[in-house]
């Protein structure tokens, strides 16, 4: 869930951990903690509960010349976040940062009691620690106990561990957590996300499950589950320091509000061609002829990822004929006994590629047999490496833990496969031109609304920051919108918010109305335009503080008014939605939240 970060070479190791550190905080921030080591096997460990910068303190009075360390930002599942229960543990001779979950840390605890050890956290992880400190009394390296503890381990996890004695490597393994081995001349980095190795290094080998490594001056020894010897790819390290800083914004999350044209354009570049009508993804790997048979379409994620199939969905319902399209939210998908038809094919959608549940429905479908394509944003990830074939949104790094960019992206790429579901089946030709003409035109709609809107929706988000409660509502394409709108709302500002579509809110959620929330309606001006006003009325005759957004220049009875003027009439709810997100992250600024790392969160769930 959270970060990792490992150090041998010939730099201060507390400060390149540190600033690893820092980068990698955005995936977790509840404590966190460095071991170093020197070559006299003295060592330094530090944790402290908190942020990054908490733990930063502490550094300032213990600075060391070490060369080697581990360092961890935990998110956590075992225990409380508290300094006892921060990474890195020390147990016996062992030190060990882990990310994951092993779920028989019980049975081992009980075996390792008797064995005579006392553990002072809570965490699995310890267990871990201390079962690889049994084996290593009685192994020849390092790598053999851990490759040995591991055998008995059930769970997921990034590791990295050192050994008080051996000040010269660091064993590394992976099984359903990533683990990221950056290498250069003398010296090796190790990180559990790739923006923490953005500047030291752009030669890295992504480590694939099940396998385990020693790294030392000299590079990566790396093995597979049998203990044979891999030949590790190095790859190209394509990520910018630019990416991954603020800017001059505030918060990233405003700077990818911000980013979200070029983003967009970034997604649409070589896949539409506005004068030949034409869409294409490159890396599918589905001829036209499979596209042709196709007559299901999953679409699997969760959070923010499955509103973005949800809505594009609707597109591909629009676009094509005779495809139906199933929505999935991946943490259920995988418990269900579900059938799948013939002719489907699976969309996993994912920004960090790494998400464990959607990581599951993808394995189960590939193990039916199921042509599963990836949207994914991280390159190299788990899912994009997983996939018979996909689609790169590549907005660029996304390090705010609430998804903006990366959403609006995901609805695109999903789109344009529908463009080629259609083109390929030869659906409606003039539909398909719409779609084309409107994709291209959205990067510049979207600049529109962030010039013209920002400073409104900043007032309107004063006024209603102190309320509790909130309804977002909205129909067909606007309903998964909502969805989108409230998710966001209530990640960054703590304010209880739902997303209903707005048929559905006489049917229940109406009781929930009354002068004490507020009620953001996206009305389109479109053939559903009467039936959202009457939703509208309904609100307003209960009490409520009802907030429109809208493309319409008619008159709406409502205390707040938005209106998005723009050319577009299928992809508007794109435009709506970075209205809410602006909402969202001023709302959240004014109860003076973390913005960026809103509580109890963090940006990729590698764990169930
Ligand atoms: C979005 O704002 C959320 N933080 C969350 O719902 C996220 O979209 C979800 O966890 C899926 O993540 P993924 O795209 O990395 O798989
Ligand atoms: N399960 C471990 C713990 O609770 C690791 C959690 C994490 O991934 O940060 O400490």
């Amino acid at each position: 869930m959270c970060g990792i970060v490992g150090y041998i070479g010939n730099k201060n190791a507390q400060n390149i951990l540190m600033a690893g550190l820092k980068r990698l905080e955005y995936r977790g921030y509840d404590s966190a903690g460095i071991m170093t080591l020197d070559e006299k096997e003295k060592s330094v460990l530090l944790r402290a509960k908190g942020k990054v910068s908490e733990l930063e303190k502490r550094i300032n009075g213990n600075k060391v010349e070490h060369t080697v360390g581990i360092g961890h930002t935990r998110w956590a599942t075992h225990g409380e976040p508290s300094k006892r229960n921060a990474h890195p543990h020390a147990i016996g001779d062992i030190y060990i940062v882990h990310n994951g979950i092993i779920e028989n840390y019980q049975d081992l605890k009980l075996i390792l009691e008797q064995r005579d050890y006392v553990f002072k956290s809570d965490t699995d992880t310890e267990i871990l620690g201390a079962l690889i400190d049994s084996l290593y009394k009685q192994s020849e390296t390092l790598l053999e106990a851990v490759s040995g503890a591991l055998q008995m381990v059930v769970g997921a996890y990034g590791i990295a561990v050192m050994s008080a004695d051996n000040p010269e490597e660091i064993v590394v393994a992976r099984q359903g957590s990533p683990l990221i081995v950056g290498v250069d001349e003398g010296e090796v980095f190790i990180a559990s996300d790739a923006s923490a190795l953005v500047g030291h290094t752009d030669k890295v080998i992504y480590m694939h499950d099940g396998e385990i490594g020693v790294c030392s001056r000299d590079g990566l020894e790396l093995y597979d589950g049998d203990s044979h010897v891999v030949r590790a790819q190095v790859e190209k390290l394509e990520l910018d320091v630019q990416s991954i800083q603020k800017n001059g914004y505030d918060h990233f999350l405003l700077k990818e509000i911000y980013e979200q044209p070029d983003s967009l354009r970034a997604t649409l570049s070589g896949r539409i061609d506005p004068k030949t009508g034409y869409a294409k993804l490159g890396g599918l790997n589905v001829s036209d002829e499979q596209l042709r048979d196709i007559e299901h379409v999953f679409i699997i994620g969760c959070g923010t990822a499955y509103y973005a199939g949800l809505l594009a969905g609707y597109y591909i319902e629009k676009l094509v004929d005779g495809v139906t399209i199933h929505n999935h939210i991946a943490s259920e998908l995988r418990y269900r006994s579900f059938h799948v038809p013939e002719s489907t094919v699976a969309l996993i959608v994912s920004q960090s590629g790494e998400t464990a549940d959607t990581l599951a429905c993808l394995t189960e479908l590939k193990r039916r047999g199921v042509t599963c394509l990836g949207v994914v944003n991280a390159v190299g990830s788990t899912i994009a490496r997983e996939v018979d074939g996909g689609v790169y949104v590549h907005v660029g790094a996304e390090i705010s833990v609430a998804s903006t960019k990366a959403f609006t992206s995901q609805v695109v790429s999903i789109t344009i496969f529908g463009l080629m579901l259609a083109q390929a089946k030869g659906a409606g030709l003039q539909l398909i031109d719409e779609y084309i003409e409107e994709l291209d035109a959205l990067p510049k709609e979207i600049t529109k609304v962030l010039e013209t809107k920002a400073g409104e929706v900043k007032k309107l988000a004063k006024k209603y920051a102190s309320y509790d409660h909130a309804v977002f509502t909205g129909r067909d394409t606007l309903y998964p919108t909502a969805l989108e709108g409230a998710l966001k709302l209530k990640e960054i500002s703590y304010i209880q918010s739902e997303g209903y579509a707005s048929g559905e809110l006489k049917h229940g959620p109406i009781a929930l109305i009354d002068d004490r929330m507020f009620e953001v309606c996206y009305i389109q001006d479109n053939w559903l335009y009467e039936k959202s006003q009457s939703n509208l009325i309904e609100i307003n005759a209960r009490g409520a503080h009802a907030i429109v957004i809208t493309d319409t220049d008619k008159r709406l009875s409502a205390e707040a008014v938005v209106r998005v003027s723009t050319r577009l009439r299928h992809l508007t709810p794109l435009l709506f939605n970075v209205v809410s997100q602006l909402f969202a992250y001023h709302v959240a600024v004014v109860r003076g939240n973390d913005v960026d790392q809103p509580r109890n969160l963090a940006k990729s769930v590698t764990v169930e």
